[in-house]
């Protein structure tokens, strides 16, 4: 158990998860057999016999199914009245559909990433679907005119909602990510100006943790030896982020690395077997943390009957927060020194420092504390993510790799440091970017939970008529399965061919179908650092090839349990072809890490 913490004001405002699981699962059992003992006695004078009790059991399901009847019926009716229809229920074989929950849930655990979510949405011939898992409405969507609908057209109807809030709210709390309604307005209007095209096209911080980075490839490969590019890249993004944001240099990239064969399956990646430091320790928490939240999500609103008694963040939570101290420490003398001396930080001018601005627009060191983590978990996870799977393509297909190699070096030869306009000339890398980002969206699924107005979504390609969404009702967009859908991006939709994004007709498409591509979302909400990361992506990948030529992958040295069985070879879709085995845990990740050979490039290329 972790030691006890002093609960901050913001959790001292959240209502207690275990409160509601208690209240609703009381209400299940104990109101239906009170009624019915209370309604036997009043109608028939009924005492306590054995069939008073045999009915009082048996009003609990019966009162379920009922309700669960009567929601449905309900709904349809409103359906209908608002010229919509009811979203597609799945319709299992057991009670509150736990044949489905079982095979989602055992999908998530050794299945092909969100494969379990593919085959329902193929089963029931539709891209909005409700699972009314222990008969709630709960709905998945891969569908581009509800993604459109939720985060622009629609915005103002919806929030990220009670169930998200529980899950995380402990780690996030006030930060930006978390934030709702004139928080979250404030949050936004206060990092905006930090992300302006000034701001991310000054390069400085991307040649250093770019060199460092490829300075430690390059030292494996002299050994002849892997790298585990996961790790490194996660620290490379975590030292970028925390220069840019922060104005600190973490410097995770000096710490000790994973050595090859001495590493185990970690939560997410690989971990070290012994000698393991203290970021080593910051690393797994976090990792922890990330699966931990994602257990919650594919639980639903269950998830508190497992944590009743022990609320398991809480520990990998402690382990962040005293490794980030001494930035809010810093932080805060920082602002202290300057209100004395008289300074005032404008968020305009070129080196303002977003931490300093943040520090002296707010006065409570608990939210610069929580935007701390929130920035660290935006920004680090997610471009890692992307440039994880950008290196496994380039390893997958060694012909892309030559062919972005080339139009790299025609555009910046050997050595020279990319540009800002001259990162935007690039069509190939943008095309490869893009379509790594489509096969793998960096964070796949976004949650967000109507208010208390019934809704209509409008129709869609697939969808052709509107759709009535019920108020308080939660849904998951899948970004990675609307990528994929065969009737939008064609029959090679499953195959990696950044050349289609080189096809005028793709473009125009995209145009005219908003949302069918969106890694980074959309709407007012879109994601802050959208720019910023394909900055760092694309200098990255420049710097990377200007130095090595090609890659391989090393599943010799992939931890046990990290590669996909033998069995998926005859499966459909990416599932025959895949190297690692992706998961999503917060951000997609590939489960063990990513170990992988890079050769240097000779001289004469
Ligand atoms: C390839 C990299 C990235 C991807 C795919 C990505 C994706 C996303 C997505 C899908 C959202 C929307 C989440 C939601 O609405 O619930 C989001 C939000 C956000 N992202 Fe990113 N992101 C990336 C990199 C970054 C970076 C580098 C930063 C910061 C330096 C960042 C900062 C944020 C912030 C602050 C939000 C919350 C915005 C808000 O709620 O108003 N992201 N990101
Ligand atoms: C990549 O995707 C973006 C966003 O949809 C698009 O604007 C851009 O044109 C695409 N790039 C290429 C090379 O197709
Ligand atoms: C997509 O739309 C933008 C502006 O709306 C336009 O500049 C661009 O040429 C269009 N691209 C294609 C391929 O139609
Ligand atoms: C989260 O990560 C663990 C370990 O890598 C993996 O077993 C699990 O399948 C992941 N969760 C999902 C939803 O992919």
């Amino acid at each position: 158990m972790a030691p006890q913490r002093e609960l901050t004001e913001f959790e001292k405002s959240i209502p207690d998860y275990r409160k509601r699981i208690l209240v609703s699962f009381s209400k299940a059992l104990f109101l239906p057999p009170i009624f019915t003992v209370l309604g036997l006695r009043t109608l028939f004078g009924q005492g306590l016999s054995l069939l008073t009790v045999l009915l009082a059991v048996l009003s609990i399901p019966a009162s379920i199914i009922a309700r669960s009847q009567y929601e449905e019926w309900s709904q349809d009716r409103e359906a209908a009245r608002l010229g919509a229809k009811s979203i597609t229920r799945v319709q299992g074989k057991w009670p509150g559909n736990l044949d489905v929950v079982l095979k989602i849930v055992k999908s998530f655990e050794s299945g092909y990433v969100l494969q379990g979510f593919a085959d329902l949405f193929e089963e029931y011939k539709c891209t909005t679907i409700n699972t009314r898992f222990f008969w709630g409405d709960q709905i998945l969507c891969m569908d581009e005119g509800v993604f459109k609908f939720i985060t622009t057209t629609g915005f103002q109807h919806f929030e990220k909602g009670i169930l998200w809030h529980e899950r995380i709210d402990k780690l996030l709390g006030t930060g930006l990510f978390n934030a709702e309604g004139e928080l979250w307005k404030r949050g936004r209007a206060t990092a905006r100006p930090f992300f302006a095209k000034e701001r991310i096209s000054d390069f400085e911080i991307f040649e250093k943790t770019s060199k460092k980075t490829l300075d430690l490839i390059e030292g494996r490969s002299n050994q002849k030896q892997p790298i585990d590019l996961q790790d490194l890249l996660s620290r490379f993004t975590l030292d970028s982020a925390a220069l840019f944001l922060w104005g600190t240099a973490l410097d995770t990239l000096d710490q000790p690395l994973t050595e090859p064969g001495k590493v185990k399956l970690g939560p997410k990646g690989s971990i070290a077997i012994d000698g393991r430091g203290e970021f080593d320790e910051f690393t797994e928490a976090f990792e922890r943390v990330a699966v931990l939240i994602t257990r919650r999500g594919v639980q639903g609103d269950t998830w508190p009957l497992l944590e009743l008694f022990e609320d398991k963040t809480e520990e990998p939570i402690q382990v962040i927060l005293r490794w980030m101290e001494p930035l809010v420490k810093k932080a805060v003398a920082k602002k202290e020194q300057m209100k004395r001396d008289g300074v005032v930080v404008d968020a305009h001018s070129e080196d303002a420092v977003f931490l300093d601005y943040l520090a002296q627009q707010s006065d409570d060191v608990e939210h610069i504390r929580y935007e701390l983590v929130t920035f660290l978990i935006a920004s680090r996870d997610t471009t890692a993510s992307l440039l994880v799977f950008a290196l496994y393509f380039l390893a997958f297909r060694p012909e892309t790799c030559d062919l972005l190699r080339q139009e790299i070096l025609e555009t910046f030869g050997p050595e020279e440091t990319p540009t800002y306009e001259g990162l935007k000339n690039m069509p190939y890398l943008r095309a490869f970017i893009n379509e790594t980002l489509r096969l793998f969206p960096a964070a796949p699924l976004v949650a967000r939970t109507s208010l208390d107005t019934p809704l209509v979504l409008p129709p869609s390609t697939a969808e052709k008529d509107p759709l009535y969404l019920p108020p308080h009702t939660q849904v998951m967009m899948a970004s990675l399965l609307l990528h994929k859908r065969h009737d939008l991006w064609g029959d090679d939709a499953d195959d990696f061919k950044p050349e289609r994004w080189l096809d005028e007709g793709l473009n125009a498409k995209i145009n005219a179908t908003s949302f069918m591509y969106c890694p980074f979302y959309g709407g007012p909400r879109i994601c802050l650092g959208q720019e910023f990361a394909l900055n760092e992506a694309g200098y990255f990948l420049v710097r990377l090839l200007q130095r090595f030529q090609a890659f391989r992958l090393a599943p010799e040295f992939m931890p046990e349990g990290s590669l996909p069985p033998a069995h998926w070879k005859g499966k459909p879709g990416r599932q025959a072809v895949e190297k690692v085995l992706p998961a999503i845990n917060f951000t997609m990740h590939s489960k063990g890490g990513l170990w992988m050979f890079g050769e240097p490039a000779t001289a004469t290329a």
